[in-house]
């Protein structure tokens, strides 16, 4: 295989998700004369990522729907047709979901490589010509040479060449991730045909990023590197919510420890702030596959070790819904309590472990009667969420839950707020006149640290602000 020294004209996607979708729009928007099919089973979701009316593209990012309104239909295409596609393509990228495993042998820890392994069986059934294979998925280590013993006992007799390309983009932020990305990770054989794939694909990321940024590894320092990057910046809110728990019963702030040992360089600003609990599809799921691995080697400190980040994210959880709980008199049965926010952060409509979830489920336990209003998550989402765990049937969720598209309508008459997504809107709300609807005392549960709570106390309000006693 010589592909470094052919040009790349046709690129596919197989998964058009929270990743392949953004990440693939940005390579068409960055490549012109490349032509990128994403791909998906899920008839659906291609309709919506081909829909006329860009606000209702499956995924949002601030700036996404700009990007799609410039390639799509030029060097950008979203279908159903996936054999063609890979039939089509040079470079392959697997980006299938890879979720924590529901059944068997690792039930609760591993990634599900299901789809994976199915895609890899596809790609072996339908490529004619040599591929490269990039799999995108965050994938537990080892996984590339599963899907290349795959390739090569099912193939028709061609050559693929695996790559491991994780991709870091934080959801929210994904455009601007992609665009200015601070370094990129490509992991292959460190044979020749290997670095030839790994300088071919390296070759697309240079038409808009340095060389230096684009780094080079093998296959299982790749794989291995995702997994630990998520961890780590997990631990880190795990680590100041821990402390936010100490400053809570002290009279220390969470946001001046934070500040404080942020500015020591070594441990610098970013990821400090306290909050309800990490949400998103990478961190817990990125750890309990840590934690698995490393149980597998019999390395049973390293694996509690990590699991350790996950304990104290659930502790973070169940202390804010127990406070809520306690502080309106150990009763919140027929209560109406407000939810501003369901995604697991600003700036997405994932709400995929979105702390809410648990919160809302440990309130609907206690029977409370719970009131959503999230500027970008659906009814039919946050539904799904709850049925999802099983805790209760569908119906008792729809008859104690209900979702509105006006906060102001939500607040009416209610007992508390509880703030659990950071969306700027939320600041800039007249909290007097939230007051003035609601119920007296008015409480709000501040599990962002987005308001004030001088002002909010100011104004009437029993303001409980997570770090702060
Ligand atoms: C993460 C990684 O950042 C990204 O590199 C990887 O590719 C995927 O996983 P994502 O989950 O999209 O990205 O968002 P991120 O910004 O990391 O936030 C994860 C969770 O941690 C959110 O619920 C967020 O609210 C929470 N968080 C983050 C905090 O509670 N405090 C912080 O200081 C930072
Ligand atoms: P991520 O956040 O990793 O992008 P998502 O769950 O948002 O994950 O997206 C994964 C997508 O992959 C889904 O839209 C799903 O339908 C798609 N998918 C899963 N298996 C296959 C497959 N074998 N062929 C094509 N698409 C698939």
């Amino acid at each position: 295989m010589n592909l470094s020294m052919k040009k790349v004209n046709k690129i596919c996607c197989i998964g058009a998700g929270y990743v392949g979708g953004p990440t693939m729009s940005v390579i068409a928007s960055q490549c012109p004369e490349i032509t990128v099919t994403v791909v998906d089973i899920n008839q659906a979701r291609i309709d919506q990522w081909n829909d006329s009316d860009l606000d209702n593209l499956p995924v949002y990012e601030p700036g996404l729907k700009e990007i799609v309104e410039k390639t799509r239909g030029k060097n950008l295409f979203f279908s159903t047709e996936v054999d063609k596609a890979i039939d089509e393509a040079e470079i392959i990228f697997i980006s299938v979901n890879t979720p924590t495993k529901t059944y068997g042998k690792g039930k609760g820890q591993a990634a599900d490589l299901k789809f994976v392994e199915l895609c890899a069986r596809n790609i072996a059934k339908v490529a004619k010509t040599d591929k490269i294979v990039v799999e995108k998925s965050t994938l537990p280590v080892r996984t590339a040479s599963a899907i290349k013993s795959i390739l090569e006992n099912t193939g028709n007799g061609v050559k693929f060449e695996i790559l491991s390309n994780p991709e870091f983009l934080a959801e929210g932020t994904a455009i601007e991730d992609l665009l200015h990305a601070d370094r990129v990770l490509i992991g292959g054989d460190e044979t020749p045909s290997g670095q030839e794939a790994k300088d071919t694909l390296s070759s697309i990321y240079e038409h808009w990023l340095p060389k230096e940024r684009v780094l080079q590894t093998n296959v299982w320092s790749s794989e291995l590197s995702k997994l630990v990057a998520n961890a780590f910046l997990a631990q880190r809110v795990s680590s100041i919510n821990a402390i936010s728990a100490l400053c809570e019963r002290t009279d220390a702030n969470v946001a001046e420890v934070s500040r404080a040992i942020g500015t020591d360089s070594r441990i610098g600003p970013k990821f400090l702030n306290a909050s309800v609990g990490f949400g998103g599809s990478c961190f817990q799921k990125d750890i309990l596959n840590l934690v698995y691995i490393s149980r597998t080697f019999g390395l049973n400190e390293v694996a509690d070790y990590w699991e350790q980040v996950i304990i104290m994210n659930d502790y973070q959880k169940r202390r804010f819904a127990e406070n809520i709980i306690s502080t309106l008199y150990n009763t919140v049965s027929g209560k109406k309590i407000v939810f501003f926010g369901w995604a697991f952060k600003k700036d997405t409509n994932d709400t995929r472990e979105s702390a809410a979830i648990n919160i809302a489920d440990a309130l609907l336990e206690e029977k409370a009667e719970i009131v959503v209003y999230d500027p970008k998550v659906s009814a039919d989402r946050i539904y799904a969420d709850l049925d999802y765990l099983d805790t209760r049937t569908p119906e008792e969720n729809r008859q104690l839950l209900t979702v509105v598209n006006d906060p102001m309508e939500a607040v009416q008459e209610a007992h508390a707020i509880a703030i659990l997504t950071e969306w700027d809107e939320f600041k800039t709300y007249s909290w007097d006149t939230i007051f003035e609807k609601m119920l007296k005392p008015a409480f709000v549960f501040d599990g962002r640290r987005l308001l004030s709570k001088e002002e909010m106390e100011e104004k009437g309000f029993q303001y409980y602000k997570i770090g702060q006693s």
